[in-house]
């Protein structure tokens, strides 16, 4: 059975105008929905709701100087409403480092505004949402990487960049879903330790076969983990039988099986130029095997209409994050949404950017 692709859930409905006039709040509601273009979902009567929310946060954001980025993942309210920048990790992160304001507020999980802040040092960093977590991250300490080490010494440490900043002060080297394959053939040896997305890991296993030792840890991403190379199969039989040419577009957390069955494998960036790319050249139908935030972008920024097939499945942790968090962080940011990483800790941790940067251009 092919299913209709489920969307971002639709955020709480805001009562409050902030004084703004009834026509500043139309236009505002007219310029959400036409640039989330899902109207069936995000309806007048929504974006008309949250018009305060994002015109007060649009203006806080100016006159407190505040650069505004948010991952792919969020809500198409805060992706197309609030944000000055959406991207995949590897993205953002650079923009965070270059950015000339000296606010960052990063709308995502936790150890994204940390990645922030550690190439950032001299910057505040707010997060809205401390407790936004990742299955990945949440799954080592930096313990695990020292015992790793002991019983491999000399062995390049790769960390994914989805792991706390103790994480990487332990690593050579991070990566990320765009550059991971690109990073690890670079490095001197023939062997490397890849921490923590086992998925990833064997996929690295795959490529550099012949070539490099993989070393993996069993990490996994509770949102990747879900779809599997026999599920692939059986949605891609079934749209051949109705004659579709379905073109299968997934992100490396997944399991090799299913990058086995893919036509492309991208961070969440990377998959939402290919989605771009084939609707260009004319192939609507397409299979997107990963979080529900990179449908929502594929669907606000592709022309006409594509038939996004499968089921996507959503990051509750990404999710976390509401325009009321944003504005809250805005006003008055609590302690533990301002990012603090032990000195220590970040002039360690921020080698392994360094180097992932040095090495991914
Ligand atoms: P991207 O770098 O592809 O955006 O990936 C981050 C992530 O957490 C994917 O689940
Ligand atoms: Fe972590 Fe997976 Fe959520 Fe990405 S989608 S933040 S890897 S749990």
């Amino acid at each position: 059975m092919v299913l209709d692709m489920p969307s971002a859930p639709i955020p709480r409905v805001f009562l409050g105008n902030f004084g703004y006039s009834e026509s500043e709040i139309d236009k505002e509601a007219v310029r959400l929905q036409y640039a989330i273009r899902q109207p069936m979902r995000w309806s007048m009567e929504v974006c008309r709701s949250l018009a305060p929310l994002t015109l007060e946060i649009n203006r806080l954001k100016k006159e407190k100087d505040v650069f505004l980025i948010a991952h792919s993942y969020q809500t198409p309210d805060i992706t197309y409403g609030v944000a000055d920048s959406v991207a995949d990790s590897y993205a953002l992160s650079k923009e965070a480092r270059d950015a000339p304001q000296q606010t960052i507020l990063f709308s995502s999980v936790r150890f994204m505004a940390e990645t922030a802040k550690i190439v950032s040092p001299n910057k505040t960093v707010l997060h809205p949402s401390p407790d936004a977590g990742c299955s990945l991250s949440d799954s080592i300490e930096a313990e695990d990487v020292i015992r790793m080490k002991e019983d491999n010494p000399g062995v390049p440490v790769v960390c994914y960049i989805n792991t706390s900043a103790a994480v990487k002060a332990e690593c050579d080297v991070c990566v990320t879903s765009s550059n991971y394959l690109r990073i690890c053939e670079r490095l001197p040896g023939d062997s490397l330790i890849f921490v923590p997305d086992k998925f990833m890991g064997r996929h690295l296993q795959n490529s550099l076969w012949g070539k490099k030792e993989v070393i993996l840890y069993d990490g996994e991403c509770e949102v990747h983990a879900e779809f599997t190379g026999p599920k692939i199969r059986n949605w891609k039989k079934n749209m051949s039988e109705n004659g579709v040419d379905l073109k299968v577009l997934s992100h490396p957390e997944c399991d090799s099986e299913v990058l086995e069955e893919s036509d492309f494998v991208g961070s969440s960036e990377l998959l939402m130029n290919e989605a771009k790319r084939l609707a260009s050249i004319g192939n609507r139908d397409m299979m997107l095997i990963t979080e529900c935030g990179t449908a929502d972008r594929v669907l606000a920024e592709t022309e006409g209409n594509l038939n996004l097939m499968g089921a996507c499945v959503m990051c509750k942790h990404m999710k976390k994050t509401q325009l009321e968090d944003i504005l809250q962080v805005l006003i008055d940011p609590y302690p533990e949404q301002i990012i603090d990483i032990p000195e220590g800790t970040l002039k360690r941790a921020s080698k392994s950017l360094d180097e992932m940067f040095r090495l991914a251009e």
